[in-house]
């Protein structure tokens, strides 16, 4: 097929399997391999342990595992041990009976026993206090609770998922994070990777969000000055994807033009950091832009120029690095007129 596999529509070959994974945009190898344990840890009951910085796509992650396993249907519930009060935490997860503090006027279930037959994500569990540690800890291993003011013993048969943006090592070698908890929610970790450990992605996340917002918006979609995009490349993100998503809802929303441009961006985003990555005559001259299917060429086309140069122009490799097929790797070679340089060592 002609044009770019990096754009919203054309990245089904690479796209994640399954449905539960459609809205989750990643094509390199870093994500794939997310992709890849995610589908295996779905089928089983194992406790996850969900690592990665603010915005990497955590709380996506976990909700994609509960859909992709046999309890998908049964309930998703979320609980944030980080913005839920600590005194309101215990009868959050595990309910209460009536009269066990002012106010419970009635018996309530807790989040443990809504995601009966579920799955229960603990987000931020690093922030959780000593105490609800220890009832945390019990029902990893006992399977069992009361809620809070009752003696009778309720079974959870929940699936537990957790995530942290902290280091939960450190925090065991503080002092501050249970190490017997650590041990029992490490089962399967999954590292999320920071948007700049797979900046190849960030073309395909640009294309996704422009179009997503100018859908909601009923907007034409935008297209991308490849230096604007180059921009959006080398910028660090330290907010990951939820800051690229944000920065992209802003612009789709408050611009009136057809074209984004440098000017566009943030000022901090101006500063280079790191050395230019698309081919300089990927820039045009003028400030107008090229369309974005345009600078997402370029970005592809320099992208299998260094697979090839990598691989020594050995094109079965090239493809494998590439994870697309050899016939794709040809045809684009074709399209793109690349040639191997004469002295090519
Ligand atoms: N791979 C991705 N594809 C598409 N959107 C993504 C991806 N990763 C993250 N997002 C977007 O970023 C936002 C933040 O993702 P999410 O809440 O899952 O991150 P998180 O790791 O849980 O962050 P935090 O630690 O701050 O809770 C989501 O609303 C989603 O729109
Ligand atoms: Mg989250």
């Amino acid at each position: 097929m002609s044009g770019s596999n990096l754009t919203p529509t054309k990245i089904i070959p690479i796209s994640p399997p399954t449905a539960a994974f459609k809205e989750i945009i990643g094509q390199s190898q870093s994500m794939k391999n997310i992709f890849r344990i995610v589908e295996k840890v779905a089928v089983s009951d194992t406790t996850v342990m969900l690592n990665g910085e603010t915005g990497t796509g955590k709380g996506m992650i976990a909700r994609a595992i509960h859909e992709c396993s046999a309890r998908r249907g049964k309930p998703f519930i979320q609980i944030n041990c980080g913005s839920t009060p600590e005194g309101l935490l215990e009868s959050e997860f595990f309910g209460y009976r009536r009269g066990a503090f002012t106010g419970a006027v009635a018996d309530k279930p807790g989040k443990f026993e809504m995601a009966q037959g579920g799955t229960i994500f603990l987000d931020e569990i690093g922030d959780m206090s000593a105490d609800l540690q220890i009832k945390v800890l019990r029902v990893l291993e006992e399977g069992e609770f009361e809620r809070v003011g009752g003696h009778e013993t309720i079974k959870s048969d929940a699936r537990i998922i957790a995530a942290t943006h902290r280091d939960l090592e450190e925090e065991v070698q503080k002092g501050r994070f249970r190490e017997d908890l650590y041990y029992r929610l490490y089962v399967i970790p999954i590292t999320l990777p920071s948007l700049r450990e797979r900046r190849t992605d960030v073309p395909i996340l640009v294309a996704h969000f422009l179009a997503d917002f100018a859908l909601k918006n009923r907007k034409p979609v935008m297209s991308v000055a490849p230096a604007a995009l180059h921009q959006l490349v080398d910028y660090p993100w330290p907010g990951n994807v939820r800051e690229l998503r944000n920065l992209i809802e802003r612009i789709v929303v408050l611009k009136d033009g057809d074209c984004l441009l440098p000017e566009d961006l943030p000022p901090k985003m101006a500063q280079k950091m790191e050395p230019a990555r698309m081919p300089s005559d990927a820039q045009p001259a003028g400030a107008e832009g090229l369309p974005f299917q345009t600078a997402v060429s370029e970005f592809e086309k320099t992208l299998i120029l260094s697979a090839l140069e990598k691989t020594h122009w050995v094109k079965n490799r090239a493809a494998e690095l590439l994870q697309i097929k050899r016939t794709t790797l040809v045809e684009k070679i074709k399209r793109y007129s690349l040639e191997k340089p004469s002295k090519d060592k």
